[in-house]
């Protein structure tokens, strides 16, 4: 378990870790939701429930692809899903091709199937890989489907990266072959419009946009680099707010995952009222992991979940479709980024 692969997992964890903000830092607050004096509602009334891929979740709210790969990190990922078994959230796990290379670390993403038998279960890939590698991981975990991530930018500011990104030949053949839905996920850094068109002209039915503002891989990787001279990179992307704003530009829209910089409930409140369907999170959960215990985790996330409730009350919204018909005033920033890329 000592692979430069495995390494890489830990260091990863204790790098977003070393490099995660407060919650008061969010990309979110440039998005501001008009408060309703007269809900006209009572928390009994409100319907958080929502059908994704064919299954009724309690909540809009997946835990995001992290981890796995190594010994400490098979540990988290037995919490996480301990987590998402006790919170019935769907639940993601971080890319298993070093499980590929090295069949001895399976049991640390095998193990959230083990935890979690009948809770939704998504696997998780790099772009690149051949249907058959695709196959195998969602066999790997029984996975209900599969996110392949799309991670160009991590890769040229990880030291060791690929340098190669010929990826939606391989892309198209993993969703017309596989027999679970796949969802193609960005990694921190947003989708643009183009994307998205592009990959819906291959079949693709689920997107992540996973934006800026949370975990950010620019800064992991520059700190991995010798010289950590990439920091002018730390701003790179799209904010999951942007990357929202940008889904408007399209006629017909894939199912939106929306995540990156998530961190409170009345975060996801506004990602879903910019047009998100689900709302991942993947830092902050981490960080109480981290910082607390299982316990205080689990304690922290039921309480997240009820406010979310609350916050749906507080907006005038009985079910998750009724977040969509919200009133949104944006930040200068934001308004102007919307008027630069003909955003109506
Ligand atoms: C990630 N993320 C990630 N994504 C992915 O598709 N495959 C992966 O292996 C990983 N690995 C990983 C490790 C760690 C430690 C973190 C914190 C995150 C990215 C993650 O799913 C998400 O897209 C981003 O972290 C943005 O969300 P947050 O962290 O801002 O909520």
């Amino acid at each position: 378990m000592t692979s430069q692969q495995s390494h890489r997992k830990d260091e990863h964890v204790s790098l977003a870790e070393k490099f995660h903000q407060p919650t008061d830092t969010s990309d979110f607050s440039q998005v501001r939701i008009l408060h309703q004096s007269l809900p006209e509602l009572a928390l009994s009334d409100i319907d958080s429930t929502v059908i994704f891929q064919n299954r009724r979740l309690n909540y809009p709210i997946l835990i995001e692809a992290m981890t796995g790969g190594s010994k400490q990190t098979g540990q988290l990922n037995a919490q996480l899903a301990q987590l998402a078994e006790a919170t019935q959230l769907p639940m993601a796990v971080g890319s298993q091709s070093v499980a590929l290379k090295e069949p001895a670390l399976v049991p640390t993403f095998s193990v959230v199937r083990k935890r979690n038998p009948n809770g939704m279960v998504i696997a998780n890939i790099g772009a690149g890989h051949s249907v058959d590698d695709a196959q195998k991981v969602v066999n790997m975990i029984s996975a209900d489907a599969l996110q392949v991530h799309v991670n160009a930018a991590q890769e040229i500011i990880m030291p060791e990266g690929d340098r190669e990104f010929y990826w939606l030949d391989q892309l198209a053949a993993i969703v017309a072959k596989l027999d679970v839905p796949v969802i193609v996920k960005e990694v921190g850094f947003g989708m643009t419009a183009k994307t998205v068109q592009k990959l819906m002209s291959i079949g693709v039915k689920y997107v992540d946009l996973s934006g800026r503002g949370g975990t950010s891989f620019a800064k992991i990787e520059n700190f991995r680099r010798p010289e950590k001279e990439m920091t002018y990179m730390a701003d790179w992307g799209l904010t999951t707010p942007e990357s929202l704003l940008e889904m408007r530009k399209l006629s017909s829209r894939p199912v939106i995952i929306a995540s990156g910089g998530i961190k409170t409930p009345l975060d996801a409140i506004k990602a879903l009222a910019l047009g998100a369907d689900i709302a991942g999170m993947a830092g902050e959960i981490l960080h109480h992991l981290i910082t607390t215990d299982y316990a205080a985790t689990e304690a922290w996330l039921i309480h997240w979940l009820r406010d979310f409730k609350q916050l749906m009350l507080l907006t005038g919204s009985e079910t998750v479709k009724d977040l969509r018909k919200q009133s949104m005033v944006f930040s200068p920033e934001l308004e102007s980024f919307a008027r630069q890329r003909f955003i109506s």
